[in-house]
């Protein structure tokens, strides 16, 4: 007989791919990576940390609190700063939204206008006391995840998604079903299809969240409009009643600070009713600094109360210090003048790949431009695959340059077959230079093979 002194979720945690993907760039020295979600290494500010550090460090007020325990919820005025902030972000967006949305309906002469959006509410819903601050997002995806699901339950997210989320429901028994995605987001005659294929079997009591990358999405650097995100609100409730209890909108909009083209799209927490099922996560690892790791999420009150529970066991509070650091590059200009610089050196490095791509790539790789994130998907043409053992992955380590195969964004969804055709490539961490000749050899590779 087999045993173990492993629990059920020590023995099914498989190894993360993105572990892997290090071992990788630390066995290939000269390999040039675009697989790493890293942000430009170049641009972090370093500076304004020293001087916020002395400044807390030096100030008698603070520099003993900041090395002092906080709160599991975290600092009150972070959470202050950071839930107001977003609803300036929300507000600004949804004004936009809900004067286009005016327009149209005035144009179809239309009496009942199409304004969807709740903005007396915005106070309540962005109060700092809806709002926890965490040990980056990624812990509060997991902690939602635990909280809401068992074994065995399923878990709707985008086909693709970003794929360290598809470790934390792979390790928990958690099963998924993709939704397709679209330009403007999931598709959501899919999203029907599939909510109403599970109420025909009974299994909908089995469904607590749909889990969306709502801003330059992670892989496919898509963005999920407003309306989609109110729809599909609208559409889960809707599936409630069979279910037996609430269905959330879990929005992760980790790279929601990161656009540099266009305009911002308001969060599902502008729509009516959000402050019941809405759940969004935020981050400053993408705007400000990846090492510093802190995170937020605004979550319905009854919700919120169970997290809190569960992070007090985890680690009663995130790094005091770190936040304390936020919290004055927040207070001070010194953010955003940080985040303007990126959005300009974002735009560069995403130029100089999607150029170096239209020159090394064959015509039939297809890809969007990106307008934020940190990544361009790329679709090659059949029968080509990108996959781990395919020719192309390989010849491309040859080649020393490292992609993300498309395949591991893609859940464990028996429904489907995986596709195996895309890479994810990120402009994020690598140089210019690098971005360049990464470009060119995986170009060559696919020349190669194609
Ligand atoms: C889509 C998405 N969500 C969440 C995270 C977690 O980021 P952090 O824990 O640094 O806030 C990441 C990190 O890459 C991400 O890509």
């Amino acid at each position: 007989m087999k045993s173990s002194a492993l629990s059920q979720l020590g023995q099914r945690t498989e190894a993360p791919p993105i572990s892997w993907l290090m071992q990788l760039t630390l066995d290939h020295p000269k390999l040039i990576s675009l697989a790493a979600g890293f942000t430009d290494n170049e641009s972090l500010p370093v500076d304004e940390t020293r001087e916020l550090l002395n400044e807390i460090l030096g100030s008698p007020k603070s520099r003993r609190s900041a090395l002092q325990y906080g709160t599991t919820a975290g600092d009150p005025h972070l959470r202050h700063l950071t839930a107001d902030r977003l609803w300036k972000l929300d507000a600004a967006a949804e004004k936009r939204f809900s004067a286009a949305a005016d327009e149209v309906a005035e144009r179809a002469r239309n009496v009942r206008h199409a304004r969807r959006s709740h903005p007396v509410a915005f106070s309540e819903i962005y109060a700092p006391e809806r709002m926890l601050i965490t040990s980056g997002s990624q812990q509060l995806l997991y902690m939602l995840t635990e909280c809401l699901c068992d074994p065995g339950d399923i878990v709707l997210l985008e086909d693709p998604t970003y794929f360290v989320y598809l470790g934390i429901v792979q390790s928990h028994g958690f099963c998924c079903r993709g939704i397709r995605l679209e330009a403007d987001g999931i598709d959501l005659s899919h999203l029907e299809q599939r909510l109403e294929a599970l109420r025909r079997r009974g299994e909908l009591k089995r469904v607590k969240m749909l889990y969306l990358v709502s801003y330059s999405q992670n892989p496919t650097g898509i963005t999920t409009s407003f309306v989609k995100k109110v729809a599909a609100l609208a559409m889960l409730k809707r599936f409630e009643r069979a279910a037996g209890h609430p269905i959330y909108l879990l929005e992760d909009a980790a790279y929601r600070e990161l656009r540099f083209a266009g305009q911002d799209v308001a969060s599902a927490l502008a729509a009516e009713r959000a402050d019941e099922r809405v759940i969004y996560t935020g981050t400053y690892s993408k705007p400000f600094a990846t090492g510093v790791r802190v995170g937020f999420g605004i979550l319905p009150k009854p919700l919120l109360t169970v997290v809190l529970r569960v992070k007090a066991n985890h680690d009663f509070g995130t790094s005091n210090l770190l936040q304390q650091l936020l919290r004055r590059a927040l207070a001070s200009c010194r953010y955003e003048s940080h985040l303007t610089e990126l959005h300009r050196r974002y735009a560069r490095k995403a130029a100089t790949m999607t150029r170096a791509m239209r020159e090394h790539f064959p015509a039939n790789v297809r890809w969007q431009e990106p307008d934020g994130g940190l990544y361009v998907w790329a679709r090659c043409p059949k029968p080509v695959k990108t996959g781990v053992h395919s020719r192309l992955f390989q010849s491309a380590l040859r080649h020393e340059v490292l992609y993300v195969p498309g395949e591991f964004c893609y859940a464990a969804d028996p429904t489907r077959r995986k596709p195996n055709g895309e890479m994810r490539i990120s402009f994020g961490g690598a140089t210019e230079a690098d971005i360049r000749t990464g470009i060119a050899r995986l170009g060559a590779t696919l020349r190669e093979l194609l």
